[in-house]
């Protein structure tokens, strides 16, 4: 993981050195304030390696890895609104800490800003990154419009969750690991597998962030345990207990989501889970996307060795607590 730490503080450096002007204030300190909550930092992490796997410096990339991360928190900040989420990386949202209207705006201009870091990249690179880049924008678009729909629907299918994750997180991890490819010139073929293996993770990773969702400490979450219950939404683990439960427990499960509230909502969904054995359905669930991710890894023509600090993010994304 030697490679990963000098790149991580190599983007951390990058990201306190973005600059916001003075005013208006309300469009810009908010930008200020979430830029330096912290994060994982992991799109850009993944940008930098996907350059690095391909035998050229991960620094090259630093612009792309940049822009993702911004982008990523712009989502962030109107994903907040949409869920009502109080709490973000241990801190209140921008929309609870400053309001609605801000938070819209002050998104929408770190969007841009995510365009003027992507600009700053090789005029060579500049039409397939910005390819990819749009369309992954407009997909978490189609995945968070999804997620809100199925708020109030009754009859999603597993399938139609697997499709609504993959749009609105994994397709960005796989863009931020693509686009470190085509700066590291890749194949074609190895840029669609290196693809792959970032959707595959990024799947993983929704299905742990919906399991940490309910079952996170909450002290070091960073976000509102039991949020995915209080809204209602049809995440894996929901899904799952529906499809499980036998008539009794499905009309339990029924009136906790449609009469419960707050705290004994979240309580008690969590002990009819317990009773179903739902987090383990879904650990085994995200295992089999993690070890779909390894099999495109696999096929990429890079020595084994290339490979390590990739699945090494991998599998620390599989075990994270936050
Ligand atoms: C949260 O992403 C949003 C999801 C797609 C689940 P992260 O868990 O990467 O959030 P930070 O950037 O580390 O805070
Ligand atoms: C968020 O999914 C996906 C995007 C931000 C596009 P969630 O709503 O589950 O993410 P968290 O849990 O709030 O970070
Ligand atoms: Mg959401
Ligand atoms: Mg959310
Ligand atoms: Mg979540």
């Amino acid at each position: 993981m030697q490679a990963s730490i000098t790149l991580q503080a190599l983007i951390e450096e990058k990201i306190q050195a973005v600059r916001f002007p003075a005013n208006p204030a309300n469009l810009y300190d908010p930008l200020n304030y979430f830029m330096t909550l912290g994060g994982k930092r992991t799109r850009p992490l993944l940008t930098l390696l996907g350059c690095d796997l391909f035998g050229k410096p991960g620094e090259s990339a630093v612009n792309a890895a940049i822009a993702v991360e911004l982008f990523h928190n712009f989502t962030l900040i109107h994903d907040d609104i949409m869920d009502e989420a109080p709490l973000r990386r241990g801190m209140s949202t921008v929309h609870t800490k400053w309001n609605e209207n801000i938070a819209i705006l002050s998104g929408d201009v770190l969007f841009v800003k995510a365009f003027e870091f992507l600009s700053n990249n090789d005029v060579r690179f500049l039409p397939q990154l910005i390819a990819v880049f749009t369309r992954t924008a407009a997909e978490v678009c189609e995945g968070q419009q999804m997620d809100m729909d199925f708020e109030s629907r009754q009859d999603v299918t597993i399938e139609e969750y697997i499709e609504m994750i993959r749009l609105k997180t994994s397709v960005l991890l796989g863009a931020a690991l693509e686009m470190g490819a085509i700066i590291g010139e890749a194949s074609e073929e190895d840029k669609r597998l290196l693809y792959e293996f970032g959707m595959n993770v990024g799947i993983a990773f929704q299905l742990k962030d919906d399991i940490l969702d309910l079952y996170a400490d909450p002290e070091k979450f960073g976000k509102q345990v039991g949020g995915d219950i209080l809204s209602n939404k049809k995440t894996f683990l929901l899904l799952t207990a529906e499809q499980n439960a036998n008539s009794t427990q499905r009309s339990e499960l029924k009136k906790i989501m449609d009469e419960f509230a707050g705290e004994k909502k979240i309580e008690a969904a969590r002990n009819l889970f317990d009773e179903l054995g739902i987090q383990e359905l879904a650990m085994d669930r995200m295992k089999e996307y993690y070890a779909a991710a390894k099999t495109a890894m696999d096929k990429i023509s890079v020595p084994e060795s290339a490979k390590q600090e990739l699945l090494g993010i991998a599998d620390y994304l599989m075990n994270r607590e936050v």
